[in-house]
């Protein structure tokens, strides 16, 4: 397979020998639909070292990416950032593949292999802080607790400058291309938000952390290395500035009206209640579900003001696409936003009270009563819908206010 697979050049000692998965479409609960890149890297120090693996599905492709540069038996050193399957899968195999000297990991990375693999990727613990020489690359371990899991740690190579940071400032974009000055600002800007959304959002103190933590080091960062999607090195400060504003959740006069409906009610509404959101000066985004993934309702959550959702009730329930959006929200815990409910029903109307019910649980600032209509909205109906959208609108200007001159 080396023949076909290559090992790309990151510095004169560092090579990427991860794999470009481009069929991947989902990654727990997350549309992937640009597919994704597992970043592995090889050390070419005195002493050889890997860092990361990829998915087991690719474990021969990664083989035949080092060995185009170097015979795979001859790394030492294994390093495992991260135990989860995207990075691990194929740690086993490899292990058995190279027999190197040592695999290192994290304490609770040990723990987690263990877990996963049953002894099947046996690990030793590297401190927090700890250094390690390869020779004539020094790196050094730091723990990055909950940036991912538990387990998470970054490696620095001090020669290099570079951070190998794990799932930290990546992105899911499968991609021949390597480095972030080879594809455009605005798609890395789109996939890195999403990214951010869809995965680190509930861990934002956490960043915050590792952002400080790296900070003071005060390690240079010419480079750096994540586990998905371009290398950063035209300008890695970029990712890092939006990961330390997108940690701090800042939200601007912008409302996402969410819903899914039976017979078009509430859709009616919907609409209703947008026209009322645009009069009212607001930037407002309708995503019916019917075309709408819930990891792009996240993408649009992460920066606005306001989340107002909408759901016929079926079966004395909420309608199950909102049931597992609002779901998969509530688990990613943004934080300081403003909302309402609503929807129609036949006879027992409970889902405006249970989405409303969810958005209290997420510490929602609710504004109104929820506008509930019974089969078919009437004009009074839309109306009072619009009415809404204008009562968000007013309290989204009081709370989140436009800049002087915006464009919606
Ligand atoms: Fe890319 Fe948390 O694994």
């Amino acid at each position: 397979m080396k023949e076909a697979f290559k090992a790309a050049k990151v510095t004169d000692k560092v090579y990427w020998v991860g794999a470009v998965d481009w069929a991947v479409r989902d990654f727990h609960g997350y549309l992937t639909n640009r597919g994704t890149t597992y970043n592995a890297y090889l050390i070419l120090a005195d002493k050889i070292a890997l860092v990361d693996a990829v998915k087991a599905s690719f474990k021969d492709e990664m083989l035949a990416r080092i060995a185009s540069i170097v015979d795979p038996k001859k790394i030492e050193i294994v390093i495992s950032n991260h135990a989860e399957p995207d990075h691990t899968g194929a740690l086993g195999g490899v292990i058995e593949a190279i027999k190197p000297q040592k695999v290192l990991a994290s304490m609770m990375g040990v723990k987690a292999l263990d877990q996963h693999y049953h002894g099947a990727c046996p690990a030793v613990a590297v401190r927090d802080g700890e250094k390690l020489s390869l020779g004539n690359v020094d790196l050094t371990f730091a723990e990055t607790r909950m940036c991912h899991w538990p387990d998470s740690m970054v490696c620095y190579l001090h020669q290099e400058r570079m951070l190998i940071s794990q799932d930290a400032f990546g992105m899911h974009l499968a991609s021949y291309e390597r480095f972030d000055d080879q594809l455009s600002p605005a798609l890395l800007d789109a996939e890195a938000a999403k990214y951010y959304a869809n995965i680190l959002l509930p861990l934002s103190s956490f960043v915050a952390k590792t952002i400080e933590k790296v900070a003071a080091t005060g390690w240079t960062l010419d480079t750096i290395a994540p586990d998905h999607g371009p290398i950063w090195r035209k300008d890695p400060q970029r990712i890092v500035a939006s990961y330390a504003r997108w940690s701090r959740q800042p939200r601007i006069n912008k409302a996402v009206v969410l819903y899914d409906t039976m017979w078009q009610s509430t859709d009616l509404m919907a609409r209703a209640i947008g026209e009322g959101l645009a009069a009212g000066g607001t930037a407002t985004r309708l995503m019916p579900l019917s075309g709408t993934h819930r990891s792009d309702i996240a993408t649009e959550v992460l920066d606005a003001g306001a989340l107002i959702v909408g759901a016929p009730t079926v079966n004395n329930e909420i309608f199950p696409t909102l049931a597992d959006a609002m779901t998969y929200l509530r688990g990613l815990a943004p934080k300081g936003l403003i909302g309402a409910s609503f929807g129609s029903y036949g006879w027992s109307g409970e889902a405006p009270k249970d989405l409303r019910a969810m958005l209290e649980e997420m510490k929602v600032e609710l504004v109104g009563e929820p506008v509930r209509v019974v089969y078919a909205p009437a004009g009074e109906d839309l109306k009072r819908c619009y009415d809404l959208g204008l009562q968000v609108a007013a309290r989204l200007k009081e709370k989140y206010p436009p800049p002087a001159s915006s464009a919606v």
